[in-house]
């Protein structure tokens, strides 16, 4: 049955009506168009549908849509600022971490949620938080040394290249 939801999303709130049983995934692409978060494998599986719930990175496949009221999702939509790409946005962009892109947000959200609570991490530590994500293009070294290069730019210690 219908209710009414009130969603908070990137700092904006939305109200819909809709099933409370139905996917986060589904409501964000298709009813607010939000359609930056991918929907891969719908199984909890790949990774591409990672959004972070009030920091956490989950995935919005196994999330029911009425599970998140009153909570602070981000989306990759969420990410740039007044135009400008997030530092780990522009790092996947600059040192060719996207490929087909399919993964890329996964990815990126996965990694912003990783360097809000450790900002320095070990190259083993952004292993350990990518495990859950799927890439079939990249190898996921470039991944790796995106996310080190965002680490250091987001740390003022960017070396300008
Ligand atoms: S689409 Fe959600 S984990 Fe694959
Ligand atoms: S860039 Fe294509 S799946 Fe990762």
């Amino acid at each position: 049955m219908k209710q009414e939801i009130s969603l908070r999303i990137n700092g904006e709130q939305y109200q819909i009506t809709t099933a409370p049983e139905r996917l986060l995934v589904d409501v964000l692409r298709e009813d607010l168009l939000l359609t930056g978060t991918k929907k891969g494998c719908a199984e909890g599986e790949c990774g591409a549908c990672t959004v972070l719930i009030d920091g956490e990175p989950v995935a919005s496949c196994m999330t029911l849509v009425g599970q998140v009221q009153g909570k602070e999702i981000t989306t990759i939509e969420g990410l740039a600022r007044n135009g400008e790409l997030h530092p780990i946005q522009k790092a996947f962009v600059e040192l060719g971490a996207i490929q087909c892109g399919f993964c890329s947000p996964g990815f990126i959200m996965v990694a912003k949620a990783l360097l809000d609570k450790n900002p320095n991490p070990t190259e083993e530590e952004i292993k350990r938080a990518i495990a859950g994500n799927l890439c079939r293009c990249t190898g996921y070294q470039k991944i790796v040394e995106a996310i080190q290069a965002a680490a250091k730019e987001m740390a003022g210690g960017g070396d300008g290249e």
